[in-house]
């Protein structure tokens, strides 16, 4: 498996966020504007993951609250899927958020998300509960949560 790098991301790199989010999500982006307001904003912390010198393959914004922490996104290019980049970024949020003093890491899934639910099920995260009609599609989003 491929090894990767996860580094932040800088407001500098925001043009490379805005496409690589809108490349993992499709017409399920946040667009431009909802990516670009993640910088700055207060807690939210933006990583990237690259092979060695190489242009980002994903990206992974979380955010730091009291205690608690909370992934807000996660996307990898399509075509860089299954190589581990997805894991390696989760990896490096719960251990960022453990940094900050974080005793959980919480996050909303559309059970309907394969991928996401089995990613997120390896690294130790357990369904906590739903949230009606959360999407924008109207379904319902899963509630999961890891002790960190
Ligand atoms: C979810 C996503 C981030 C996973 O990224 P990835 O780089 O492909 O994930 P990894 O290669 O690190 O996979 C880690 C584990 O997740 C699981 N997994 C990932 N993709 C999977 C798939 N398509 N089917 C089943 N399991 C999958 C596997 O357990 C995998 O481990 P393995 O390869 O050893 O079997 C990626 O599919 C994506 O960007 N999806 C679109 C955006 C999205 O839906 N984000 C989540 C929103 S809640």
């Amino acid at each position: 498996m491929t090894e990767y790098l996860v580094r932040k991301a800088l407001k500098s790199d925001a043009a490379v966020l805005e496409a690589l989010e809108h490349d993992a999500f499709g017409d399920r982006s946040w667009g431009a504007a909802g990516v670009a307001g993640s910088f700055g904003a207060p807690g939210v912390e933006i990583l990237f993951c690259s092979r060695s010198g190489a242009q980002p393959v994903g990206f992974a914004i979380w955010r730091a609250l009291p205690g608690e922490a909370e992934l807000l996104s996660i996307g990898v290019a399509p075509d860089r899927r299954r190589g581990g980049a997805g894991a390696a970024l989760l990896d490096a949020v719960i251990d960022a958020a453990g940094r900050v003093g974080a005793r959980a890491i919480h996050l909303e899934v559309d059970p309907g998300n394969r991928a996401a639910m089995a990613l997120y099920i390896r690294a130790g995260f357990a369904e906590t509960g739903r949230r009606k009609a959360y999407y924008r599609s109207g379904a319902d989003a899963t509630l999961m949560s890891k002790r960190v």
